[in-house]
């Protein structure tokens, strides 16, 4: 039977529902965060001052996958670029599409807001997120270099 997919903003009374997606993203990872971090996050994605925002995939109603992202400043342009940070979709969902149109709406959002790019990042050996992003994007050659304080 087909699936009604919806990308949309996930509401600020839906943190019951998101939380778990974000602890799986956090969780594939391996990451711990701060104290407070998530709930700071939480805040700024539903705090219009704020340039971080959050869009969910919906499978016939339920929350299934995530996609993080904010706008910064760029020296190379007057408009903003935008850092697509976190993305994350339920194993129970992959390969069903839902990845690409969380990135997909990512680049309208962006172009909506004047912004020229789009950027993210992604381990070398994340064989899987690569399939997609190979196809909708392209490889930018940089490397990353990180002094964590
Ligand atoms: C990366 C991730 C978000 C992709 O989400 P997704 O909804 O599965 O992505 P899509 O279905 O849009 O695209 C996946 C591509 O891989 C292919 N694929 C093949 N077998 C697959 C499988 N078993 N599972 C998932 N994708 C598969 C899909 O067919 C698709 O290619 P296609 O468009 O040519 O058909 C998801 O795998 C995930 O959450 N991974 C763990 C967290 C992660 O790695 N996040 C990204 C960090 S940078």
């Amino acid at each position: 039977m087909t699936k009604n997919i919806e990308i949309r903003p996930v509401g600020a009374d839906e943190r019951a529902a998101w939380e778990p997606l974000w602890n799986g993203y956090l969780t594939f990872y391996k990451a711990t965060l701060k104290p407070g971090a998530t709930d700071t996050a939480w805040q700024r994605f539903h705090d219009p001052r704020e340039p971080m925002h959050l869009l969910g995939a919906y499978v016939d109603g339920k929350l299934t996958g995530i996609v993080q992202y904010l706008f910064h400043r760029s020296t190379w342009t007057p408009g903003d670029y935008c850092y697509l940070q976190d993305l994350f979709v339920d194993s129970s969902a992959r390969g069903m599409g839902l990845g690409r149109a969380l990135i997909e709406a990512v680049y309208e959002k962006a172009k909506a807001a004047g912004a020229s790019r789009v950027h993210w990042l992604t381990q070398n050996d994340n064989a899987q997120a690569r399939i997609l992003y190979d196809q909708v994007a392209d490889n930018s050659g940089f490397m990353q270099y990180r002094k964590v304080f």
